[in-house]
């Protein structure tokens, strides 16, 4: 018999889990589907199937639940379904949670030392003809396109073997994925990254390991045409400090943000590190090159509520708050600059998926308005900002709501940025149930153009992706 959750803020609201999984063949919409989106949304967020065994929790700790929304001819239908990991199987067997939070080998059952900590609960997307459920502290989960039942971790013939950020690249000019896996020799082992690209069909033609300065959190990182750049910022996991009764994992106070610069075809020996201030950097909107620059234009902060510092004090959200900036940076020289492009609270900024690596002005985001603790209560609106022009284009969806990552979806057929439709999953204060929220892409001032019902609460979530039917991406997988 399973128990109630404990108190605490990211088990209660909008991120009460509902562990819950279902299929609904056709949901009912308010407003109309246009005729030209068909295609797929998936989210992927933390769901946890048991209370930890610490009594405590953390956002990032929840059992992977994916959700796949099927667009065609005006009709959705939805799927939700965990990802079942080694993990979930061996808890859901036993009735209860095994391993500790974040996978702690100190607080974990005896029963699983040595079996592998992969929650899949981060991003979900579509390469190489594979649905791939992705965390960073693991190797990504396959799933099935339509029906979300998992395969199993794949290691890429046994090239990618530990771990895998659950932000990958795809070029979309070459079709390749690139990605890093942080952290691959565990806790212990020297601090180094493993920096690959994966091929259009799925084959990893270059793999190298990049040596970093510490065991840091790298959540993500940045391609362009021709390079690749590693922030290192100044949150960090270390065994040690755990031991002596600290946080394992911290923002480590006094410590710059370390950035390492590379061609993208490069290895460790190519690596050019440089220094900037102490930021707060888990996601980028886009980033390109341009006259001997590399344009990173990210959500950043200069310091995190996410994480303590290394003597346990936490900042909240109010202090640390994220704004849209550019942060410059000149290939000859290796140095950067920063200017802050928008001073809204953003949580994840989106580009046009298919120009990623390639210059672009628009940008789309799950931003607060008026909620009074947005990491928490939720990001309350949605905006598409013009980096070009400095023009806002926002809806917001009333006070205490709670909007997911905002991502854009063409429309069939469309060429040029932003030609299409914008899309996140929506959760109103107090409501049972939430919303998928259609907008046209370039007028989100002017609301949904279509409401999809979705007839329970889906919890606050982390990042989504839509693929759109004439997307190469999605017609080798479906
Ligand atoms: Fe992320």
């Amino acid at each position: 018999m399973t128990k109630a959750f404990f108190d605490h803020p990211y088990l209660s609201g909008h991120h009460e889990p509902v562990r819950f999984e279902a299929s609904a063949p056709d949901l009912i919409v308010d407003g109309e589907i246009p005729s030209d989106l068909s295609g797929v949304f998936y989210r992927n967020g933390p769901e946890p199937l048991y209370p930890t065994r610490e009594g405590d929790y953390h956002w990032f700790d929840g059992d992977g639940m994916v959700y796949a929304f099927h667009i065609a001819d005006g009709r959705v239908s939805m799927t939700n379904r965990w990802v079942r990991t080694e993990k979930f199987e061996l808890e859901k067997a036993a009735g209860k949670r095994l391993f500790g939070m974040f996978g702690n080998p100190m607080t974990s059952d005896p029963s699983v030392q040595g079996k592998t900590y992969n929650t899949a609960n981060t991003n979900i997307i579509l390469h190489g003809g594979k649905l791939l459920a992705l965390m960073e502290g693991a190797r990504p989960v396959v799933m099935g396109p339509h029906d979300l039942g998992t395969i199993g971790e794949h290691d890429y013939g046994g090239k990618i073997a530990t771990t895998f950020s659950a932000h990958p690249k795809v070029d979309y000019a070459t079709g390749e994925l690139i990605n890093i896996g942080a952290m691959i020799n565990g806790y212990m082992g020297p601090a180094e990254l493993q920096y690959t690209i994966t091929t259009r069909e799925g084959v990893v033609r270059h793999a190298v390991n990049i040596p970093v300065p510490h065991m840091a959190l790298v959540h993500t990182f940045f391609l362009t045409e021709n390079w690749v750049v590693f922030p290192i910022i100044p949150i960090d996991s270390d065994l040690q400090r755990f031991m002596k009764g600290g946080p394992m994992t911290a923002w480590n106070n006094g410590r710059p943000t370390k950035l390492a610069i590379m061609p993208r075809e490069g290895s460790a020996e190519d690596v050019r590190w440089f220094e900037f201030d102490p930021r707060h950097m888990f996601h980028e909107l886009n980033v390109w090159e341009e006259n001997g620059g590399i344009f990173a234009d990210v959500a950043a902060a200069n310091g995190t509520a996410l994480f303590p510092d290394q003597d346990g004090n936490r900042l909240t959200h109010g202090d640390t708050q994220q704004s849209l900036r550019r942060w410059t940076i000149d290939i000859a020289s290796a140095s950067m600059k920063e200017e802050v492009l928008n001073d809204r609270d953003i949580q994840f900024p989106r580009p046009d998926d298919r120009l990623m690596t390639r210059k672009t002005r628009h940008s789309f985001a799950n931003i607060n308005l008026k909620s009074r603790d947005g990491r928490v209560e939720g990001m309350d609106a949605v905006l598409r900002f013009d980096t070009e022009s400095g023009h806002e284009d926002f809806y917001h969806f009333g006070a205490g709501s709670a909007a997911g990552e905002l991502v854009f979806a063409p429309r069939i057929g469309a060429a040029d940025e932003a030609d299409g439709y914008a899309m996140s999953i929506v959760h109103r204060a107090n409501a049972p149930a939430s919303e998928l929220a259609i907008f046209a892409a370039k007028d989100i001032a002017a609301g949904p153009l279509a409401t999809v019902r979705i007839p329970f609460r889906v919890p606050s979530g982390f990042h989504c992706n839509y693929y759109s039917a004439d997307n190469p991406l999605y017609q080798e997988a479906m």
